[in-house]
């Protein structure tokens, strides 16, 4: 579906409150009087109003939804009708006990703008992915035995690389950004690489497929850790990624600011204290988002101690890098006042579980960085982990978790095992996947409400060679909604939208 008309003006949340979203989910539609005793005035200005309805909005989906707007909980509706307009918002979202709602689902699906789902199928939010290398794509799933700083020089500086051809990353890209979207990923913020031609690409990638895109120029200039075949200069680096912020923005198509570029010092031990602080400067002035690698593994952490005496939050702090428009990949090794520091910033944590399996050394405090009501939401971090699903990634959340609460050593007893009640719920990680991920991102995406993006999916239990396996009277909505969470793969997602344009049909 194209857009036409007005352009919505961008509104960034901070937090939703519940309460809010209840009172913004109300029913909508008043009750329509029986057509017998209307007078003909009154019956013209009633299919007027019928007809100005209709023509305010673009489509509308009937079906059974899940969301869950709070973290750690769920919204079920058997049967949900969603309204949205010709520039991809929802507008409203109605049950069946709205008053006209057999009547304004008789008249959308008179003017051909009703899909209504089958059994089986369930309309839920897409998924935000905090964090993916997209030039890894190629890498995915190889050399994952190696430490994090060996698997870099070895595997993935030369690839990376190799995007100084613009034809190379035309056709990598497009691969990558069609496996995200078919496996639910409606929002991804992505590392590109030095290369501006190559970035840039990847961000009209992103418009061309309909993902809604984050985008960075990766910054890295240390001779000392940066490969001489691949590194900028300090003042070329800020340069271009100057140029880059305002190419992204100005690219045509890009009314809507579907995607949007990304201030990328690609992590401490990459850049030197003078690119740290241009990049600073220039996210003060062009209020643009940030994304880098934060504490992530014990040779990263003592890296940064050892050149600076500080953690990589403080020295983010120190740099101007650390606002509310900051996404914080992994952060591992969190003191109470790096937790503080994040916290009252605003900024958002990217959890990637599988990939800190691997490069971590240590196991993610999320349970805390919930409570403490941190902004976080999920990443896959392809391809430090090799799975292009954040479905799955929900899983690894929980698994992750689960090995942290328990531990490991079977020498111990098990009071001294593990890290008594740090596990996170399935619930959680899905909360993570879309409502925290949207937050992270300040876009209105991760849940049905008026004036979010419809960034949806249909998932479809009777997909062919599917394995989730949903019999009737068998589960609860809860049971139901988990078993969605575990066992949903690209294979049962039939259809995606973002901003109300479909992108993947099948
Ligand atoms: N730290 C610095 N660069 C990278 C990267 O490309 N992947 C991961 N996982 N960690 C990093
Ligand atoms: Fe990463």
């Amino acid at each position: 579906m194209l857009h036409h008309g007005a352009i919505p003006e961008r509104v960034y949340l901070n937090h939703i409150s519940p309460l809010w979203y209840h009172q913004m989910a109300g029913p909508l539609v008043s009750s329509r009087p029986t057509l017998r005793r209307l007078s003909r005035a009154r019956l013209l200005q009633d299919t007027n109003n019928k007809m100005q309805q209709i023509d305010s909005i673009g489509f509308a989906v009937r079906g059974a939804l899940y969301h869950c707007p709070v973290k750690g909980e769920f919204e079920y509706h058997a049967d949900a009708l969603v309204l949205v307009d010709h520039q991809g918002q929802i507008t409203e979202v109605l049950t069946p006990e709205a008053p006209g709602f057999a009547a304004r689902c008789a008249a959308l699906s008179e003017a051909n703008e009703l899909t209504e789902l089958a059994e089986g199928q369930y309309l839920m939010p897409g998924m935000v992915d905090l964090h993916v290398h997209a030039p890894q794509w190629p890498q995915a799933g190889k050399g994952l035995d190696l430490p994090l700083y060996d698997w870099l020089q070895d595997y993935t500086f030369p690839l990376e690389a190799k995007f100084a051809d613009v034809t190379f990353a035309r056709e990598v890209y497009p691969h990558l950004v069609n496996a995200l979207l078919a496996n639910g990923t409606t929002s991804a913020v992505y590392f590109a690489t030095v290369h501006n031609p190559a970035s840039v690409a990847l961000a009209e990638i992103c418009l061309e497929l309909g993902q809604r895109g984050y985008i960075g120029k990766v910054n890295m200039d240390d001779p000392d850790q940066c490969p001489p075949y691949y590194i900028e200069s300090t003042e070329q680096g800020l340069a271009d990624t100057e140029a880059f912020i305002q190419q992204v923005r100005a690219l045509p198509g890009n009314e809507q600011q579907l995607v949007n570029p990304v201030i990328t010092p690609r992590f401490v031990p990459s850049c030197t204290r003078a690119m740290l602080q241009g990049l600073g400067e220039l996210a003060q002035r062009y209020h643009c988002h940030v994304q880098t690698h934060c504490s992530e593994s014990d040779w990263a952490r003592d890296y940064s101690q050892a050149h600076y005496g500080q953690s990589d939050v403080e020295i983010y702090q120190s740099m101007g890098l650390l606002t509310d428009r900051t996404i914080l990949a992994h952060s591992i090794f969190l003191s109470d006042s790096d937790m503080a520091a994040i916290r009252d910033a605003g900024a958002a944590i990217a959890h990637c579980p599988l990939s800190n399996t691997y490069f971590a050394n240590a196991a993610m405090k999320t349970r805390e960085v919930l409570d403490g009501d941190l902004q976080v939401g999920l990443g896959t971090d392809l391809a430090g982990a090799p799975i292009p699903s954040v479905f799955h990634t929900c899983l690894d959340a929980v698994n992750h978790s689960r090995a942290r609460e328990d531990g490991t050593n079977t020498h111990l007893p098990a009071q001294q095992r593990g890290e008594a009640g740090s596990r996170v719920s399935f619930l959680e990680a899905y909360w993570m996947a879309t409502v925290g991920g949207g937050l992270a991102i300040d876009a209105k995406v991760g849940l049905f409400a008026p004036g979010y993006a419809f960034d949806a999916l249909v998932v479809d239990a009777n997909a062919p060679d599917s394995d989730l396996y949903l019999p009737e009277g068998m589960d609860t909505p809860r049971d139901r909604l988990e078993k969605l969470i575990s066992l949903t793969r690209r294979q049962n997602i039939r259809t995606v939208w973002v901003q109300g344009r479909k992108v993947i049909q099948k």
